[in-house]
């Protein structure tokens, strides 16, 4: 399968872009070059002859007509996009113009392709979102396919519009489509200001471990690469016109998470003295910060039978061990634009 992934350059497209070069699959990385890519993500494939790349931005139609004729993808797996919650406290236009024009923009070209091949019927569109488009759960619960829309950040509010507009594009102009609304990954290769990075980066450089209000927020965790892999499979096997839900069946506090992650630290890299978890420190609430977030799988596990591999133990030590491996990757990016820095906070 030919796939053409926008976003390629990130934390989740790229492992996507591995996967799919590793089981054969021709894939051309669509990536604008942001803050938030890096070039090594996708070192381990970039020397494969299944494997291009185009700089191309997907808020401009134009290049994206080049690309979709220069290439002619079997599918589109579209993960580009303005991705961290407290830069779109800071920024919102950002995410209006790229997650909700750039996903407009790349259903009219994506169209427009699908018609010039004659429609064919085993062409997708892949969207890929988020979980956060249903918003927040108390104590008790978890979001199904069905659960209504209640976008409460820029962000989520941005990835609602851009999952609105994919299906309207289905139901409009027949699009061949599939959604897939998933919880937070992390693994390796997450670019150092998100939670579980920072932990990990702070604590090794005997920084402040910032822990948002009390740190009671519930995320359910996925491990990259099973998302990586679970994406692969709703390209090729999902129903037209349907969304899935992926999660990874391991809800966590954050405080407790973090705590995890101290303890690992502790015992992959002891410090001189005492224990990491000394250094976590509570800091000043996220605006609108959801509580809890938590997946109901049945869908996926049911019609495509599939579930995670890896439990949240497992693969926050994987994920320990490889930011303890892979200075040479994370250092660089600490240089960039506002990682390291409290973003987000603006009432
Ligand atoms: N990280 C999570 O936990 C999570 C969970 C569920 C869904 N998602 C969704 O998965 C997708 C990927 O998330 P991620 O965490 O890998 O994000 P990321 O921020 O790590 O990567 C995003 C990539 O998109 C590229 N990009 C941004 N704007 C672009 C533009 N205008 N044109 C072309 N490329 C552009 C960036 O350069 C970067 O390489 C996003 O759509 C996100 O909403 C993420």
């Amino acid at each position: 399968m030919k796939l053409l992934v926008t976003g390629g350059m990130g934390f989740i497209g790229s492992a996507v872009v591995r996967l799919a070069v590793a089981r054969g699959h021709e894939v051309v990385n669509l990536d604008a070059m942001t803050y938030a890519a890096c070039e090594a993500n996708v070192a381990p494939v970039s020397g494969s002859n299944l494997y291009s790349f185009e700089q191309a931005d997907i808020r401009d139609r134009a290049a994206l007509e080049r690309v979709f004729a220069t290439h002619n993808p079997d599918a589109v797996m579209h993960l580009a996009a303005e991705s961290h919650v407290d830069r779109s406290i800071d920024g919102p236009a950002d995410f209006v113009e790229t997650n909700i024009t750039g996903t407009f923009n790349m259903l009219e070209a994506a169209r427009a392709h699908w018609m010039r091949q004659g429609r064919p019927s085993g062409f997708r569109f892949h969207h890929i979102s988020t979980d956060e488009v249903f918003g927040s759960l108390g104590a008790e619960g978890q979001f199904t396919e069905d659960t209504p829309y209640d976008p409460r950040s820029p962000y989520s509010a941005s990835k609602a519009a851009s999952d609105h507009l994919v299906r309207a594009w289905a139901e409009t102009y027949g699009l061949p489509v599939v959604l897939t609304n998933c919880s937070n990954n992390y693994g390796p290769y997450h670019f150092p200001e998100k939670l579980i990075p920072v932990t990990i980066l702070n604590a090794l450089h005997g920084r402040p471990i910032p822990v948002y209000g009390t740190g009671e927020n519930v995320r359910d965790w996925l491990y990259v690469e099973d998302h990586a892999d679970a994406l692969l499979l709703v390209v090729q096997k999902g129903a037209v016109g349907r969304s899935y839900n992926i999660g990874g069946e391991n809800e966590r506090r954050n405080i407790d998470l973090v705590r995890t992650i101290c303890a690992l630290l502790d015992e992959m890299q002891p410090r001189a003295k005492g224990s990491y978890a000394e250094q976590i420190t509570f800091v000043t609430d996220r605006p609108g910060h959801d509580a809890r977030y938590a997946i109901d799988p049945a869908r996926i596990r049911t019609e495509l039978g599939w579930r995670p591999s890896v439990t949240v133990e497992e693969g926050l030590r994987r994920t320990v061990r490889w930011y303890l491996d892979n200075e040479a990757w994370w250092r660089p990016l600490l240089e960039r634009q506002g990682v390291g820095q409290r973003l987000g906070t603006r009432a």
